[in-house]
């Protein structure tokens, strides 16, 4: 089994659990993004949601890329981060209106708008502070992602995004402000896509949209779709960087663009998932009735995922050469669903050992908690250590 390079040396001297960034691979995956993107009228824009650490965040806006925010505070972290305000784009079902006041303040890219109450809500503040504002209508495609339930967000009754059957409305409020301009559309199916037809799915719909508006004689600047782009999961190792190749030729081939109009992605795992890693020491090995638990330092609520959603994290003793044997890899927070894996193939491990729970750069500091009055785990990267 080919393991994970890291520094365990270097590891001896940092309290565990800690997230571990290999920012040399950050940095190959932007430009694997970058190679597929430039060149064309094409914007990623980075979801904050996925990782907003601050030294992450700098690495993808010194490569050009937007910012995809989902609250106040993240359009504020993203600019402290050097994204250009001019690139970020606003999402969230419940924006307040004190965020709606940061957005217009800071003259942003455009919001994407999910209901009709929140387009009278910032056309009432524009209007208070004599500004224009972007809005993007994100529609519901009902396009089935075929991932986890919790990740799915494009189906109809959902509480996401604007159904066709109030786009009617909300075009007329549009074109009766004064404070609203519509540049496009935005939509996004769901997290952890791997069957690349989904998003086939998803550009028949952007293109049938897009017709209906037409039709009403508006144009579209933008059509945003969303993020959602899957990764390897199971092989961090031989599959580090997400298919970008494929899943950005599959809307060049799909989705012909008219005379000025841009595609806007909003990728958040494919992005920063490989390059992190939880590591954590092994506490205790302790012998069940019929498996051996290994108990390590780290916790759900370091890595909320597998207890979350069921997900798989590859995981490796990096300390240990031993022959495998098999464990279930567990927290020590007081809930059953602490379980990292169960059954997992690992070298014979002993307590200190180093384990390493991979792809855990995404939905994993940015979900952490403190619940058991737990101390949050420090960040590392690969080039500062
Ligand atoms: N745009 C919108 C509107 C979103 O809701 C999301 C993610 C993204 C973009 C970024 O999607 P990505 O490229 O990361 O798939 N905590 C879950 C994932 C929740 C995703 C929520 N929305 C997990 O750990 O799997």
């Amino acid at each position: 089994m080919i393991k994970g390079k890291f520094p365990i040396d270097k590891f001896e001297a940092i309290e565990t659990p800690f997230y571990y960034y290999d920012i040399d691979l950050l940095r190959e995956t932007l430009r694997a993004i970058r190679q597929q993107t430039e060149n064309k009228n094409y914007l990623v824009h980075y979801a904050l949601k996925a990782n907003a650490n601050p030294r992450i965040l700098k690495e993808i806006s010194s490569f050009g890329f937007g910012a995809d925010c989902v609250s106040g505070n993240e359009i504020l972290r993203a600019i402290e981060c050097g994204f250009p305000a001019s690139k970020i784009a606003f999402a969230g079902v419940g924006k307040t209106d004190k965020e709606i006041e940061i957005g217009i303040d800071h003259d942003i890219f455009c919001f994407n708008v999910e209901s009709l109450p929140e387009l009278d809500a910032i056309d009432h503040i524009a209007s208070a502070k004599n500004k224009k504002v972007r809005v993007a209508l994100r529609i519901n495609p009902n396009v089935d992602p075929h991932t986890h339930e919790y990740i799915t967000t494009g189906l109809n009754e959902n509480k996401f995004g604007l159904n066709e059957k109030d786009l009617s409305e909300a075009v007329e409020k549009i074109s009766r402000s004064l404070h609203l301009e519509l540049i496009g559309i935005h939509f996004h199916i769901g997290s952890q896509i791997t069957d690349l037809s989904a998003f086939e799915n998803l550009c028949v719909k952007a293109l049938e949209m897009q017709s209906w508006f037409n039709s009403r004689g508006i144009g579209l600047q933008i059509i945003n779709l969303g993020g959602g782009l899957g990764i390897n999961y199971q092989h961090p190792n031989h599959c580090p960087i997400a298919d970008f190749e494929s899943y950005f030729h599959l809307f060049a081939k799909y989705l012909k663009l008219k005379e000025g109009q841009s595609l806007h992605f909003e990728l958040g795992r494919s992005v920063v998932a490989p390059c992190g890693s939880l590591i954590t020491r092994t506490t205790y090995v302790k012998e069940g009735i019929s498996k051996k638990f290994l108990i390590v330092d780290a916790g759900m609520t370091d890595l909320i995922r597998p207890a979350l959603y069921h997900a798989f994290h590859h995981i490796e003793n990096i300390s240990s050469e031993l022959p495998y044997t098999r464990y279930d890899v567990v927290g020590p927070i007081c809930e059953s669903s602490d379980t990292f894996g169960k059954n997992v193939e690992l070298n014979e491990s002993s307590r200190g050992d180093f384990i390493a729970i991979r792809s855990a750069g995404a939905y994993g500091e940015a979900m952490a908690s403190q619940y058991n009055c737990r101390t949050l785990p420090a960040s590392c990267f690969s080039d500062q250590i």
